[in-house]
């Protein structure tokens, strides 16, 4: 049996500034993600420490939440078979330095931290990071 899993996508503001929306949802269409939720947004700079607090000890974690909070995003509840690590696959590398060519960050990402988009890094955490954004009831059926 075929089981389906989750994700939690974020169109950073640097890939928003840039008009590059259409292109990466065209992307999770195409690589056939199904798309359950999607919702434009700006977040708070204390919303951006919440969403990120695993990382509130790394050095980079005031730019890092300064930069999520800087212009609108995009959100996007993503479901497919292993859809964890197809999005990561998709995405490419953290560092656009070392993304594969193809890839989301290789096309949009200008540096470590302008880098375009978030995808969940694991099944426990996408729960977390769904429930961050959306109510259950806003998820496609
Ligand atoms: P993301 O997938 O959203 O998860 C955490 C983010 O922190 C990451 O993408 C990067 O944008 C950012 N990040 C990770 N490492 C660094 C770093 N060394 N310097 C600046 N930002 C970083």
């Amino acid at each position: 049996m075929k089981t389906l899993q989750r994700t939690l996508t974020i169109v950073k503001p640097d890939a928003v500034r840039k008009n590059a929306i259409g292109d990466i949802i065209e992307q999770f269409e195409k690589n056939h993600f199904r798309i359950l939720a999607m919702k434009m947004l700006e977040i708070s700079k204390h919303q951006a420490a919440q969403f990120y607090a695993v990382h509130a000890n790394r050095p980079f974690f005031n730019s890092l939440t300064d930069f999520m909070s800087s212009g609108p995003i995009v959100v996007l509840a993503l479901e497919k078979e292993n859809a964890v690590a197809d999005l990561r696959k998709l995405m490419g590398a953290t560092n656009p330095a070392n993304a594969e060519e193809g890839t989301i960050r290789k096309k949009w990402a200008s540096s470590i931290e302008h880098n375009a988009i978030h995808g969940s890094d694991a099944e426990d955490t996408a729960r977390f990071e769904l429930s961050f954004f959306f109510a259950g009831y806003e998820l496609a059926q």
